[in-house]
């Protein structure tokens, strides 16, 4: 059959990677893909998010199945589109309704979402402009650190932490006074809990489910988790402080009852569910919803995927997950990410990359590239590629990312030399 993937990162490049080595895969098309989905998939300069131009692909190249690796086209409503459109409703599409999407498109609806199904997560109130005045009294009753957070998506910024109630009092009033635009119209105020993070991934048919490989991601731009968030500067799969008590009580407490709530409330989810964890002296609370997969976790979790990723996503769209396996390496897998210098600020696009030929034993997944008029591979975006290997341990299938990584360059290139220190 063939494939359309929505999105053109290190995780659509990833998943790229595994759709091409199924038996059912005919031909794959990515859009926009970038430099390195060529290898495995035929890109189609097209926005995600423009939703006429997906339709005109999806009929031009007779696509059977979509799946769309970004939020932003799900949050925008891609997969209503399809549902509503005579000629596409028969297209098989991975990827929740935007009713579905706002588990991750809007805080407060997560939070809500997780009080009413009794899902552990932060304490919290919700503010508006309206409600102002409420808000500044109510961090007077907060203990430091103070969460806040902007309802809508704000690209990875919409999180602020601050170690002092004045300065929490300021923020929220900028937030609300539009810091973020509409994105900030409400803003989710939280406690502060103190733990170490992982993300658990579940496939789901909206029935049923499957926990795809769980993965640690770091996503603070500095060396020992400082500086400013970026997308993702690396991963490790399977982090070993996820054990099967963990699992177990992650299952029980959170997957359980958020397919439950999934069920109550008719979402329409087939896809993913990307749960941002944080275990708190052993007990597991979550940080947030995504209704995707994560980067760079993706790359550490298909490298791990042994299943046919294809058929996997069939059985989601039939409402036939139940019926599945999923196969995990018994391998570690760890990803390290090279960024363009100034990242996650401003930073410069086009730098030659030297180096892909000489990788040995690592994959390389690109993000932010693209091949110039010249036919050379240069920058094309904050987060460049991102390096991921096997190894018997994690800290062997460090050693190999970090040993390919320093052979690739690129003007500016930065990557974080401690993925995996704290494990
Ligand atoms: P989010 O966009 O909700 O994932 O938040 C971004 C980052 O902020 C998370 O990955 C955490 O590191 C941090 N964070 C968010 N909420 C909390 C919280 N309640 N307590 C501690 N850290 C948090
Ligand atoms: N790596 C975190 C994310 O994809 O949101």
């Amino acid at each position: 059959m063939n494939v359309l993937l929505l999105g053109g990162g290190g995780r659509e490049h990833a998943m790229a990677w595994r759709l091409s080595q199924s038996p059912l895969c005919q031909s794959l098309f990515v859009a926009p893909g970038n430099a390195g989905t060529r290898d495995y998939a035929t890109n189609l300069a097209l926005d995600p998010n423009d939703f006429p131009a997906v339709k005109a692909a999806v009929q031009a190249h007779q696509i059977s199945l979509v799946i769309c690796g970004p939020e932003e086209p799900l949050v925008r409503g891609v997969q209503d589109f399809f549902k509503a459109d005579e000629a596409l409703k028969k297209v098989r599409f991975i990827g929740p309704s935007a009713e579905a999407a706002k588990l991750e498109g809007s805080k407060a609806y997560a939070k809500e979402f997780m009080e009413e199904f009794n899902i552990p997560t932060a304490g919290y109130r919700n503010f508006s402009a309206a409600t102002l005045a409420d808000g500044l009294d109510y961090l007077e009753t907060r203990r430091p650190p103070i969460v806040l957070k902007a309802d809508g998506l704000a690209a990875g910024k919409g999180v602020v932490i601050l170690n002092d109630v004045g300065e929490a009092k300021t923020e929220l009033e900028a937030m609300l006074s539009g810091k973020f635009g509409a994105a900030s119209e409400e803003v989710v105020v939280e406690d502060f809990l103190d733990g170490i993070e992982f993300s658990v991934f579940v496939l789901t048919d909206g029935k049923d489910y499957r926990i795809l490989p769980v993965a640690k991601d770091y996503k603070r731009i500095g060396v020992g988790d400082t500086g400013p968030n970026t997308g993702g500067m690396g991963s490790v799969s399977h982090p070993p402080f996820v054990d099967a008590d963990m699992m177990a009580k992650v299952e029980q407490r959170i997957i359980k009852p958020t397919m439950k709530g999934i069920q109550a409330r008719q979402l329409d989810y087939k896809g993913f569910i990307f749960i941002g964890l944080i275990s708190v002296e052993g007990e597991p609370f979550v940080i947030e919803y995504n209704c995707r997969m994560g980067d760079p976790e993706t790359q550490s979790v298909m490298a791990r995927l042994d299943s046919d990723f294809l058929q996997l996503c069939l059985q989601t769209a039939d409402e036939e997950i139940g019926q599945s396996t999923i196969s995990i390496d018994s391998r570690q897998a760890a990803t390290i990410v090279l960024v363009s210098g100034g990242y996650p600020g401003s930073y410069e696009k086009g730098k030659l990359i030297l180096g892909l030929d000489e990788i040995e034993d690592s994959m390389v997944f690109h993000a932010g590239t693209k091949q110039n008029e010249a036919g050379e591979v240069v920058t094309n975006g904050g987060r460049v590629l991102a390096v991921t290997s096997y190894g018997e341990t994690f800290q062997e299938a460090l050693a190999q990312s970090y040993a390919n990584a320093r052979k690739i360059h690129f003007a500016g290139s930065n990557y974080r030399g401690d993925i995996g220190f704290d494990l």
